[in-house]
């Protein structure tokens, strides 16, 4: 099989009322840790690369470890995704090395630092569509804005400045009208990386009803949580127990993303998680074994950590049980789909 538009994932989960992880991949072992949790749980795959993966693992090199994923799992379908695209260029550069989705984040400038005005977004968000959908790629764009800046990624917002930029379910109705995006991202108080909040989220902080209001406008829009790393407090154990100092801090809750999925969101974010996984992993085995300098002897491990955390976000979600049943779908029929208007 090869690479399938992520539209066709997300319109069967629509159908089927469940989520799709989206796992963020640098490397061959992350690519292998996503293939093996999803042959083990039969569920279909929306593997993604940011710019800064693209740029450490070279296109080259990630394209060709994505094609010997669909090679030795001929029935997992797996769509691959740009993540946070910040210009068209970016996104047409995904396009041209065989991705199959990609998001064009105009909720900022090019800078992927500073908010965008709302014309600014629907202008480049527009330009994408229309390319990536005359080759049958699927497109995500992102309204309001998202807390934090720990990954260089965002505008910095914390407290009130945050809170003024989340997602206006208004603005969100007219956005999909004014771009024709397949998925649409949207802020409802995460941020992205480990430190999201300093307690356990309640309702005052992670505004779940916005999501519910803008699924109620656009039941056929793929909502997408960016953000959505659980931070699980024995994943911050291994790493302080061994040599690791990372404070006391709160992702969001398996729970509230399952509340996300009854409303709508098809497509959720998750690479935290995975880098604090596998770094627990690797400290683990270097703490306890200081000869230790082969890689195999580390990254196997953080390999099975990294497994371990897709297969339970997969069933978490829901997707486990669906890659089987999706049917096949290529770029060329989601072009005609997209020409004919049915989509
Ligand atoms: O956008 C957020 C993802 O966690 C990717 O992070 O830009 O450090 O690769 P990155
Ligand atoms: P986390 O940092 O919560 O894993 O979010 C990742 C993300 O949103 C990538 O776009
Ligand atoms: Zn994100």
């Amino acid at each position: 099989m090869s690479l399938v538009p992520m539209r066709a994932l997300l319109d069967h989960a629509a159908e089927h009322g469940y989520g799709v992880a989206a796992f963020n991949v640098n490397n061959m072992e992350q690519i292998q840790a996503i293939m093996a949790a999803a042959e083990e749980t039969d569920s279909p795959v929306i593997v993604q690369a940011s710019r800064g993966a693209r740029s450490y693992s070279q296109d080259s090199y990630l394209r060709h470890l994505m094609l010997a994923a669909i090679e030795l799992h001929p029935e997992i379908p797996v769509a691959m995704h740009q993540d946070h695209g910040n210009s068209p260029a970016t996104c047409f550069s995904a396009i041209e090395q065989g991705f199959t989705s990609c998001m064009m984040d105009g909720s900022l400038l090019e800078d992927a630092k500073t908010p965008a005005p709302y014309d600014y977004n629907v202008k480049v968000t527009r330009e994408v569509v229309a390319h990536a959908h005359a080759r049958g790629v699927t497109v995500e764009g992102e309204i309001g804005c998202l807390g934090g800046i720990e990954d260089g990624h965002g505008a910095g917002l914390t407290g009130a400045d945050a809170m003024a930029h989340l997602t206006d379910p208004a603005q969100a109705e007219r956005f999909v009208a004014d771009t024709g995006v397949d998925a649409l991202a949207v802020a409802i108080g995460t941020s992205h990386g480990a430190y999201k909040f300093k307690r356990k989220p309640t309702g005052e902080v992670l505004k779940m009803e916005i999501i519910a209001e803008i699924h109620r406008r656009l039941p056929n829009t793929h909502l997408v949580m960016h953000g959505s790393s659980s931070v699980p407090q024995e994943l911050i154990d291994v790493i302080n127990r061994n040599g690791g100092e990372i404070p006391e801090t709160y992702g969001v809750p398996v729970s509230e993303i399952r509340a996300g999925i009854e409303n709508g969101v098809r497509k959720i974010n998750v690479d935290t998680d995975n880098r604090l996984a596998m770094t627990g992993a690797v400290r683990k085995v270097l703490h306890e074994n200081r000869g230790e300098f082969d890689p195999r002897a580390y990254l196997k491990p953080a390999r099975e950590a990294m497994q371990q955390i897709c297969r339970e976000r997969m069933i978490a979600f829901g997707q486990a049980g669906h890659a089987r049943r999706i049917p096949k779908a290529t770029l060329e029929d989601y072009a005609s789909l997209y020409q004919a208007g049915r989509l």
